[in-house]
C-alpha cells in the first residue's frame, strides 16, 4: 500500500472536494481533479485560488477514472448517496493501481457498503472522513469496512497524518462515524430546547461558542471533564456529578424534524445573523480557526 503520495485524485469538487484539494496542493502535492459538472474546473479553480493554494500542480481531467489510474491515493467527495457512491467507486477501482487506497469523504454511509461499488480491489476501500473545511480543520476518521485490509488502514493513516492531519481510526463502522454522531447528539437536544421554547437559537449558539465550546476546541470533553474534578480527577466527577448527570439524561430531548421545527430552527439563525455575509463570516471563522491552530501547535497539548 502507498504510505507516501505524490499525486493524489480528488473526485467530485463541490465544498469539500475543492477544500481538500487546496490542501493537497499547499503540502506540495500533485491533484488531478475530476467532476461531472459542466462548470466543475472553474468552480474548483475559483475556490482553490480563494484559499491561497497554487494551482500550478492542478490538473483537471473530465474522466475520473483518468483521475484514478494516475493518482497515488484518491480521495472521492461524490453526493452523499449510496447509488452515485457506488457507481463513482466502481469506476475509481477499474481504474487505479490495485495498492492505491480510495478514500471516501462520505459523512456517514458505512465503509462496507460504499465498498460495494469496488469490484476489483474492495480492500482498499475506506471512509476518511474530514471535517469541514479539511484545508482547516486536523480530523479525519478512517473507517474500514468489513474488506478493507489492514496495510490499506495503515497507508491512509500514514498519508493523513504525513499532509498534517490528525486521523483517528474507528474500530467498528457505524453510520455517521464518531465526531458527527457526538455532533447529532448535542444537535438533538439543541433543537429540543427551541422546540419546548427554554432559549433562543442564538442564546445557545452563545452557550456552546461562549462556553463548552472555548475548552473542547483544546481539550477532549473526558479530559475536560477529568480536570473539572480537582485531584479526584474523572472518578471524583463521576461519583459525585454522575447521579444528577443521569436524571438530566432522563429529561434530555428527541426531536423530529417536523416542518414546523425545521422553519423555527432556520427563522432562529436567520434573526441571529441578521445582515451578517455567509461567505464574509465563514472566512472570519476559518482566520480565528488559524489562529487557534497555531496557538495549540505552540503548547504541549494531547
Ligand atoms: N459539507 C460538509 O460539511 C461535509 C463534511 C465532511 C464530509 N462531507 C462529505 O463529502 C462528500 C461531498 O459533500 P459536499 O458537501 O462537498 O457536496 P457538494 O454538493 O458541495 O459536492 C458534490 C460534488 O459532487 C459532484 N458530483 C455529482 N455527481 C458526481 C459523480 N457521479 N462523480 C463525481 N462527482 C459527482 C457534484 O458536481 C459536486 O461538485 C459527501 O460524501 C459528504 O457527505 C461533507
Amino acid at each position: 500500500m502507498t504510505t507516501v503520495a505524490a499525486r493524489v485524485a480528488i473526485v467530485g469538487t463541490g465544498v469539500i472536494g475543492a477544500s481538500w484539494a487546496a490542501h493537497f496542493l499547499r503540502h506540495g502535492l500533485e491533484v488531478v481533479a475530476s467532476d461531472p459538472a459542466p462548470d466543475a474546473e472553474e468552480r474548483l479553480r475559483a475556490d482553490v485560488a480563494g484559499i491561497g493554494a497554487d494551482q500550478a500542480r492542478l490538473r483537471f481531467v473530465a474522466d475520473p477514472g483518468e483521475a484514478a489510474a494516475a493518482a497515488d491515493f484518491v480521495q472521492e467527495n461524490g453526493p452523499e448517496r449510496e447509488d452515485v457512491k457506488h457507481a463513482v467507486i466502481a469506476a475509481l477501482d477499474a481504474a487505479a493501481r490495485p495498492e492505491v487506497v480510495i478514500a471516501s469523504s462520505s459523512s456517514g454511509l458505512l465503509p462496507s457498503v460504499i465498498a460495494r461499488g469496488a469490484a476489483a480491489h474492495p480492500e482498499r476501500v475506506l471512509v476518511g472522513h474530514p471535517f469541514n473545511p479539511p484545508h482547516v480543520i486536523p480530523l479525519v476518521e478512517v473507517v474500514p469496512g468489513e474488506r478493507t485490509s489492514e496495510a490499506a488502514v495503515e497507508a491512509a493513516l500514514a498519508f493523513y497524518t504525513a499532509i498534517g492531519k490528525r486521523p483517528i481510526r474507528l474500530r467498528q463502522e457505524l453510520p455517521g462515524h464518531i465526531a458527527n454522531r457526538l455532533q447529532a447528539a448535542l444537535w438533538q437536544e439543541a433543537y429540543s430546547l427551541v422546540e419546548r421554547g427554554v432559549a433562543s437559537v442564538a442564546d445557545i449558539d452563545t452557550a456552546i461558542s461562549h462556553g463548552p465550546g472555548l475548552r473542547w476546541a483544546v481539550l477532549g470533553p473526558f479530559a475536560n471533564q477529568h480536570l473539572s474534578g480537582g485531584p479526584g480527577g474523572l472518578a471524583h466527577v463521576l461519583e459525585h456529578l454522575g447521579p444528577p448527570t443521569e436524571r438530566w439524561w432522563r429529561d434530555l430531548g428527541s426531536v423530529t424534524l417536523t416542518p414546523e421545527l425545521a422553519a423555527t430552527l432556520v427563522a432562529g439563525v436567520d434573526e441571529e445573523l441578521a445582515g451578517r455575509d455567509p461567505a464574509a463570516l465563514a472566512a472570519t471563522r476559518d482566520a480565528v480557526l488559524d489562529q487557534l491552530l497555531a496557538a495549540k501547535t505552540s503548547h504541549d497539548l494531547p
